[in-house]
């Protein structure tokens, strides 16, 4: 499966939605998460993110393993999302920084 990663909390660019043939990815408020179970491993999304926050499971840094995690919790709760929307105002800002899992909203 591929995993959103921790650089998508408050960019939330959501290019990735767009190109997911089997639309397996779901929206919290300031993050996005892909469902596991129905990832086709296709790599489509990995590209299309402007944060770079989308890897293969088999590639995830260490310090992002958890989101291995989060991403499987988390798309059993939040709503799906197929359409690209505008990101938030200070997405750009947020690109990069570190230390941004503490300001996850559920
Ligand atoms: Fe969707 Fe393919 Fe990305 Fe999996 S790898 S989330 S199937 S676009
Ligand atoms: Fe997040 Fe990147 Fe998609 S920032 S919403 S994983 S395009």
């Amino acid at each position: 499966t591929f995993v959103v990663t921790e650089n998508c909390i408050k960019c939330k660019y959501t290019d990735c939605v767009e190109v997911c043939p089997v639309d397996c990815f779901y929206e919290g408020p300031n993050f996005l998460v892909i469902h596991p179970d129905e990832c086709i491993d296709c790599a489509l999304c990995e590209p299309e993110c402007p944060a770079e926050a989308i890897f293969s499971e088999d590639e995830l840094p260490d310090d992002q393993k958890s989101f291995l995690e989060l991403n499987a919790e988390l798309a059993e709760v939040w709503p799906n999302i197929t359409e690209k929307k505008d990101p938030p105002d200070d997405a750009e800002e947020w690109d990069g920084k570190s230390g941004k899992l503490e300001f996850l909203e559920r």
